[in-house]
């Protein structure tokens, strides 16, 4: 399909959902899984494009992974039981997979090439490359070992600290990999404030770290224990409904079991600020904590985003760009330069096409600045391969007064293979 019609601006949007499963946490499920001794149980794995290329990687090292009853099975061969693959390991338009993938690939004993789509191999690596090689990695690509594909001959690490220049949580996580097989002490430093589901989940399969604010440090040689993973509701899928309640009037809806990290949360902080009406009822608060979140039409005004609150809601700032367009005021997003280097270059899709709709935004070097509210039209607009982009389009035709007709909607895939018929399911 290369192109789908939304009319939406009659429909009241009211009802229940649970969205599914987080990517991250998903990709280090089965990540940590096939690194474990024994068997790891994973429960509401995401089957978006982006988690399947991850276990596509597993299954090409040798790892028995399957699904049964709708639970993800892995047979986890240890620290040491990878084997060199045949082929090509290909992670599609996944940065994580490809990020992550580099650090481990870095410290076993083999050869192998990573390759992605279009987009993923215009992403930067070197921030990964560039300390994997201070721990002794060696790693060739594209543009001075800085674009897939690239290859990797893995060899014996040796620990290194390393003070992040980039709040990323796939370097910080490459890192923390490579750190796992190599011997002596790794300790990173810098900028580690991004989400910590690889801390978190490797310590749930038994690895020790040692977290304080400034530094992680990690010990080398450890094993991994395989173990049950429950994987709660993405945040960033969920963002989009949260929008959705927020933006169409009388709306209210219940999201159910959405992962409430606090790495994660900074949209739940700037929807409270902007006076949104969100509830939040916390069914776990250790470990991944979640919980439902219930969201009524609300009259919007403006805020500020910068600073800390941005590796917070990095991957929301499309969807809350659109919230701002419906909220009273200027809406300033600042420090969110990594933004160009997602999937697209986020800034210039999101301030392109919402333009296109009718909306007072523009792009600055790091960010936007948005004046609401503003009506918007309807127009034909593109996704640029990017899943998010998309699905704040496909949101916009909500409180558009004509139809917008959305290029490409397939990439939606990505994180989000149900996105159209759970829409179908909440509007009426
Ligand atoms: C991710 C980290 C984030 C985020 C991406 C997923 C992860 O990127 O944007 O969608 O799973 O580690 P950074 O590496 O820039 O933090």
């Amino acid at each position: 399909m290369n192109h789908i019609r939304l009319n939406n601006s009659n429909f009241r949007v009211k009802g229940k959902l649970s969205v599914p499963g987080d990517k991250s946490i998903s990709h280090r499920a089965v990540m940590f899984g096939s690194l474990a001794e024994g068997r790891t149980v994973i429960t509401n794995f995401l089957r978006g494009d982006d988690c399947l290329a991850t276990i596509d990687c597993f299954r090409k090292m040798g790892v028995k992974i399957e699904e049964v009853n709708g639970k993800i099975i892995v047979d986890g061969v240890g620290t040491t039981g990878l084997k060199e693959p045949e082929d090509i390991l290909y992670t599609g338009n996944s940065g994580t997979t490809a990020r992550l993938l580099l650090g481990l690939l870095s410290g076993l004993p083999f050869y192998s090439v990573l390759n992605g789509d279009e987009s993923l191999n215009n992403r930067p690596m070197s921030r990964v490359a560039d300390p994997l090689k201070l721990m002794g990695a060696k790693i060739w690509g594209r543009e001075h070992d800085n674009k897939l594909p690239m290859a990797i001959r893995g060899t014996k690490l040796s620990a290194i600290q390393y003070e992040l220049p980039v709040a990323s949580a796939q370097v910080k996580s490459a890192l923390i990999l490579a750190g796992l097989l190599a011997e002596g002490d790794t300790k990173v430093t810098g900028k580690i404030q991004s989400r910590d589901h690889t801390e978190k989940l490797l310590q749930q399969f038994g690895v020790q770290l040692q977290i304080n604010e400034n530094e992680i440090n990690i010990k080398g040689g450890q094993t991994l224990q395989g173990t049950d993973v429950f994987v709660p509701g993405d945040i960033s899928s969920a963002a989009f409904f949260i929008a959705l309640a927020l933006i169409v009037p009388g709306a209210e809806l219940v999201l159910e079991n959405v992962g409430l990290n606090e790495t994660r949360t900074g949209i739940i902080d700037v929807v409270k600020a902007m006076g949104g009406d969100i509830e939040i009822e916390t069914i776990q608060s250790e470990g991944e904590s979640y919980g439902n979140l219930r969201i009524k039409y609300s009259d919007l005004k403006a805020t500020e985003i910068s600073g800390a609150i941005i590796p917070r809601l990095i991957d929301e700032i499309p969807i809350i760009a659109l919230i701002a367009t419906q909220s009273e005021g200027t809406t300033v997003i600042q420090d969110a330069a990594e933004l160009k280097v997602k999937e697209t270059d986020r800034i210039e899709a999101v301030v392109t096409e919402l333009k296109k709709l009718g909306a007072n935004i523009e792009a600055t070097k790091d960010g936007m600045i948005i004046h609401g509210k503003s009506k918007l039209n309807g127009g034909q607009v593109k996704t640029y391969g990017d899943h998010r982009i998309g699905m704040m389009l496909a949101i916009a035709s909500f409180i558009s007064s004509g139809e917008i007709i959305l290029e490409n909607p397939d990439c939606i895939k990505i994180s989000y293979p149900n996105f159209f018929e759970d829409l179908n399911k909440i509007a009426q």
